[in-house]
């Protein structure tokens, strides 16, 4: 047998998350008792599929292998002509570049706006040259991006619009679920993500050709992709509890947030407009050159924060189209720390002990 410990995952994990949860405990028998975890189809996914419909107010919701798949069928299914140019922040999840080119289409790069992981609005539509015939836009580290204003600018340049809403289930923006702005959305349901079945994902939608187109690529005889019966199982209860763990989740990151309003070592950006979800929560460091020490730190301590994303900015000409500097985008890629969420959910001494540690290291 072959054990594999903590550090074999390639995705940051706590042993905080996943909660043991005892619905999703019952999740679990139930489909050992009914032998649904074994089979290729059962009532989970149809049961998950129409939750999340139902939860995000759209008609389709489909289930897949993981995030990252999402974000390329969400792609493939706007079904744009080979090598369209399609517009994403310099600033983002690496999987979303590697979509775009997987789906046949070429990645144009947008700055993000300062001291935030959104992308800049404005610098995306002065980006958009007759190739461009699509945005694919993150909602990253607790910032939402601006999806009405992408909407305009994507409705009055005739573009399509992927919302990755890997990060932010449960998010709102003008009141309106974050991943249902776009034409289509997606979801994350890795190991570490708000709602886990260790791997997965899920694309949703109002428009039904892309669903249909959706669900005929990834039809090869089989769901080639697919989310497994098991996997569902766990999901409906999470879901379910979404909410709620939102709302404690954002409580906590007042307080964080507060621990850091005064530092001049950390940049606290502000908050994002509407109701945000916190899988990472993010900053920026004043002075990049002391990252990692200051993640070794926190670590030491016991708060699990760590560099964000490396971005774009440096790739290779021949890969992508640059909209300007990015310089924005350089600085999120060198500055950026992130907490990972479990701690949100954490008992009250435990959350206040954390927040105490960021505020003594932040100087806030
Ligand atoms: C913004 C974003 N999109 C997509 C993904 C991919 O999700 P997965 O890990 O399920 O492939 C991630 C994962 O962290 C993400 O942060």
């Amino acid at each position: 047998m072959v054990v594999r410990s903590v550090s074999d995952s390639d995705s940051p994990q706590s042993p905080l998350w996943p909660l043991a949860d005892d619905d999703v405990k019952d999740a679990l028998l139930s489909a050992f008792a009914d032998g649904s975890w074994g089979k290729y189809q059962g009532p989970h996914i149809p049961q998950l599929e129409a939750d999340l419909a139902r939860y995000l107010d759209v008609p389709h919701a489909f289930c897949c292998a993981s995030g990252t798949i999402a974000v390329e069928i969400a792609l493939r299914a706007l079904n744009l002509p080979e090598g369209a140019e399609v517009l994403l922040a310099a600033y983002d999840f690496a999987g979303n570049f590697r979509a775009i080119q997987a789906a046949g289409l070429r990645p144009a790069l947008v700055d993000v706006a300062a001291d935030r992981w959104r992308v800049d609005v404005e610098q995306l539509e002065a980006a958009i040259i007759p190739e461009t015939k699509a945005i694919l836009v993150s909602h990253l580290h607790g910032d939402l991006a601006e999806m009405p204003e992408v909407m305009e600018i994507a409705r009055r340049h005739q573009l399509q619009v992927v919302e990755d809403a890997c990060q932010a289930p449960g998010a709102k923006i003008g009141g309106r679920q974050a991943g249902t702005w776009g034409d289509v959305g997606t979801f994350s349901f890795g190991g570490s993500k708000l709602l886990t079945a260790g791997r997965g994902g899920a694309i949703f939608t109002a428009r039904d050709d892309i669903y249909q187109r959706a669900k005929v690529y990834c039809e090869r005889g089989n769901h080639a992709f697919p989310l497994s019966e098991l996997q569902a199982a766990v999901l409906i209860p999470q879901l379910a509890k979404l909410e709620l763990r939102n709302q404690r989740r954002a409580v906590a990151v007042a307080k964080f947030r507060d621990a850091t309003r005064h530092s001049e070592t950390w940049i606290t950006p502000p908050p994002a407009e509407g109701s945000p979800a916190y899988y990472k929560v993010g900053w920026y460091l004043a002075d990049p050159t002391t990252r990692e020490a200051v993640c070794a730190r926190l670590k030491e301590n016991g708060v699990a924060i760590d560099a964000g994303f490396r971005g774009f900015a440096r790739r290779p000409a021949a890969w992508c189209r640059k909209a300007g500097e990015l310089v924005q985008a350089r600085r999120a890629a060198e500055a950026t720390i992130t907490l990972h969420h479990p701690i949100l959910l954490a008992e009250e001494a435990e959350l206040t002990r954390a927040v105490e540690t960021v505020r003594q290291i932040a100087g806030g």
